[in-house]
């Protein structure tokens, strides 16, 4: 165990990367909101074991939030955060404030469209141009190697390899498993808004998806695993935004499936006031993956 230094300024934190980096060393990041379970310690995981140096990003976004949105009560903890980082040997923290990241004044935000416009992009006007902006801004500050995503939010990871690849940015997107609890719900910061009925509901969404996976592989119709995994979720007073097998990298709906085509299945759903999101890769149907 080490303990990571707390770094607060944007320019103090890229001269001690960019010292690391002149001496050779490869630096990966994780970028965060906080709130910190063990999702993102497996994105720091990852990292620590691909890299010699890793900085966290704990900073709770208000530009990727819309003004209807939870910002003002998503969950914060530094403390139990820090302690959980320094267990799993992150060198850095960087921790800066609003104004660290939108100097007064500021009024520069990225657009990004292609895998920006649905699903998330139409639901949430201004998610990822916030995410965008602020995971630009972030890797400024962080010139890593490497910056390390989840699955879990499958679109955001599209949405930033969009952004890397326009923008020409030099740093190497990875992509990580999700984590889940014991009965299959995706961890997220906002589970602990679940009160627990919504909680013991919850189980349902993986649940539905590992049945959706095993329809496709019995090469049921897309209609028809939809309409299963719809009625299941509504079984369970379960309110659906979207629930649709799509492209995995173009997110266009697809109806008919060509042996390669790589295919996810998106979720937006709600529990009472709180919004989850998960999804599920789906094998290709031409393998003994199937
Ligand atoms: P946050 O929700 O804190 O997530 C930080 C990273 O952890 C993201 O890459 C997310 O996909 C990943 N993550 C969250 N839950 C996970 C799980 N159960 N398994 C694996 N990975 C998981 O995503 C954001 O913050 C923000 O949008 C950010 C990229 C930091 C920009 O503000």
């Amino acid at each position: 165990m080490a303990t990571p230094l707390v770094i607060h300024d944007r320019n103090v934190m890229r001269e001690l990367i960019l010292s690391s980096r002149t001496i050779g060393r490869r630096v990966g990041f994780v970028p965060t909101m906080g709130s910190l379970h063990a999702g993102h310690t497996s994105l720091v995981d990852q990292a620590v074991a691909e890299c010699d140096d890793v900085v966290t990003s704990i900073f709770v976004n208000p530009s990727q939030f819309g003004p209807q949105e939870d910002f003002e009560k998503y969950p914060r903890d530094f403390d139990a955060d820090f302690n959980l980082l320094a267990r799993h040997n992150v060198c850095w923290i960087f921790a800066p404030d609003v104004h660290e990241m939108y100097p007064p004044g500021d009024s520069t935000r990225i657009e990004i469209g292609g895998p920006a416009d649905p699903y998330e992009g139409t639901l949430r006007p201004g998610h990822f141009s916030g995410v965008a902006t602020i995971v630009f801004r972030l890797l400024q500050a962080v010139p890593s190697h490497a910056v390390y995503f989840g699955a879990k939010d499958w679109q955001q990871v599209l949405v930033v390899r969009q952004m890397v690849h326009d923008l020409q940015l030099d740093v190497q997107v990875m992509t990580c498993p999700t984590v889940r609890d014991t009965d299959g719900l995706a961890l997220s910061s906002r589970n602990t808004y679940l009160n627990e009925s919504e909680r013991n509901r919850a189980q349902t969404i993986y649940a539905a998806l590992q049945q959706a996976e095993q329809n496709w592989c019995r090469g049921l119709a897309i209609d028809t695993i939809e309409q299963k995994l719809r009625d299941m979720l509504t079984a369970k007073e379960i309110q659906i935004d979207y629930a649709d097998i799509v492209h995995a990298e173009s997110l266009k709906k697809i109806s008919e499936v060509s042996q390669n085509t790589p295919a996810i299945f998106l979720i937006a759903c709600r529990l009472g006031s709180t919004r989850l999101i998960d999804n599920i890769l789906l094998p290709s149907r031409a393998f003994s993956s199937c």
